[in-house]
């Protein structure tokens, strides 16, 4: 059976060329006698395949020698509450919330703040809410704390489609923390610009299981003393993420997606490709006349994710089941938003989106 056209928001589509490497490699790794699955984290062998996936993501991204790069475990949800657990420290947080994901954030840092030191506490800097998170705040409408522990961003909001730009991205005085989970590794990024950047394996990195955390070395030590060890980047970072036993084989995918993106030209090569591949979508939208609308500012709209409704939604059921039989997954909207949600990560073939592009201008052309 071939492989269909995969728009899942994650876990999402992997390059093929690294699935079957993965599959070349499955039973034995390079003359290892066993699976990646199967050696000790702490062998020769497994040994050099984190250092070598650790160097090739520093390449990739520029990633300077005073960060740290951790390879831990329990999504991106858990740094929800790791973030404020390592940095908050008896000070206040300031949260941007642009969607889905930064509001969860933030309500899970207002959870555990009490727990914290005295006078640990979280502040809502600006939010979209109101404007159904279909744009960024302007200037005017975001209230920063000078003395903030950390200003906490989404990047990329995977459910509603909103992106923050990288020129967007200004110094603010304090410690920018970044969830970038769903474009991680989409476009060039300036590392420096962070304190902390994590992102969640399932979408641009790999196989879901593993949470990727950069770090800035100032950021680390910070963690109350009851922190669980587990949990404190410090120890993390002091024990090479192998405090516990890592995820081995997401780590081994991750190194092969890392080498994979190399030879498509980095970031910038995997950029460009990747704005020819939302054009197509937002074109076979915005050209629709009505049939196809996406609420998004224009200049917020996400490269990755592309939410889009129907002028008459009782056509979903159709448009979904015509994709599907025309090879096309993963098509249907978050529950919370409706709709339609096209997902193009770096591993969807731009082959895959001009299918996707054909089939809309078509639907819409037969349906309109
Ligand atoms: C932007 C963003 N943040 C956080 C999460 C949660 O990630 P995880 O399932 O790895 O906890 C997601 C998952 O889709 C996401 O898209």
């Amino acid at each position: 059976m071939a492989r269909l056209h995969n728009f899942s928001a994650g876990p999402a589509a992997l390059p093929e060329e690294v699935l079957r490497q993965a599959q070349e490699e499955l039973l034995d790794w390079r003359g290892s006698g066993c699976s990646v699955m199967e050696m000790s984290h702490r062998g020769k062998e497994f040994m050099a395949i984190l250092a070598e996936a650790e160097a090739d993501l520093r390449a990739l991204m520029g990633i300077p020698a005073q960060y740290k790069v951790l390879f831990l475990q329990g999504g991106a949800t858990q740094q929800f509450a790791q973030i404020p657990l390592n940095l908050l420290a008896g000070r206040s947080a300031d949260y941007i919330v642009t969607g889905s994901w930064s509001e969860k954030a933030f309500k899970e840092a207002q959870k555990i703040a009490p727990s914290l030191a005295q006078g640990s506490s979280v502040r809502l800097a600006a939010t979209t809410k109101a404007s159904h998170y279909t744009r960024l705040p302007v200037a005017e409408e975001i209230k920063l704390d000078p003395f903030a522990a950390y200003l906490h961003v989404c990047t990329n909001e995977t459910i509603h489609g909103v992106e923050i730009p990288a020129e967007r991205i200004a110094d603010t005085g304090v410690p920018l923390v970044a969830d970038m989970s769903s474009h991680i590794l989409s476009r060039p990024v300036n590392v420096e610009k962070f304190g902390l950047i994590y992102a969640g394996a399932q979408k641009n990195i790999g196989p879901s299981g593993l949470t990727l955390v950069i770090i800035h070395q100032d950021l680390l030590g910070m963690a109350p003393l009851c922190a669980p060890t587990l949990l404190d980047y410090a120890v993390q970072a002091e024990n090479g993420s192998m405090l516990n036993t890592p995820p081995t084989f997401g780590i081994y995918m991750a190194g092969l997606v890392f080498q994979w993106l190399q030879k498509e030209g980095g970031l910038a090569g995997i950029e460009a490709v990747n704005r020819e591949k939302a054009a197509l979508i937002y074109a076979a939208i915005d050209d629709s006349q009505g049939f196809y609308t996406n609420p998004v500012d224009p200049d917020c709209r996400s490269r990755m994710n592309i939410p889009f409704v129907l002028a008459r939604p009782e056509l979903d059921a159709e448009f979904l089941a015509e994709a599907k039989t025309a090879g096309l997954l993963g098509l249907k909207g978050h529950k919370s938003v409706g709709g339609m949600r096209a997902s193009i990560y770096n591993a969807v073939p731009l082959f895959s989106v001009r299918v996707l592009a054909d089939f809309m201008n078509d639907f819409a052309r037969r349906k309109g």
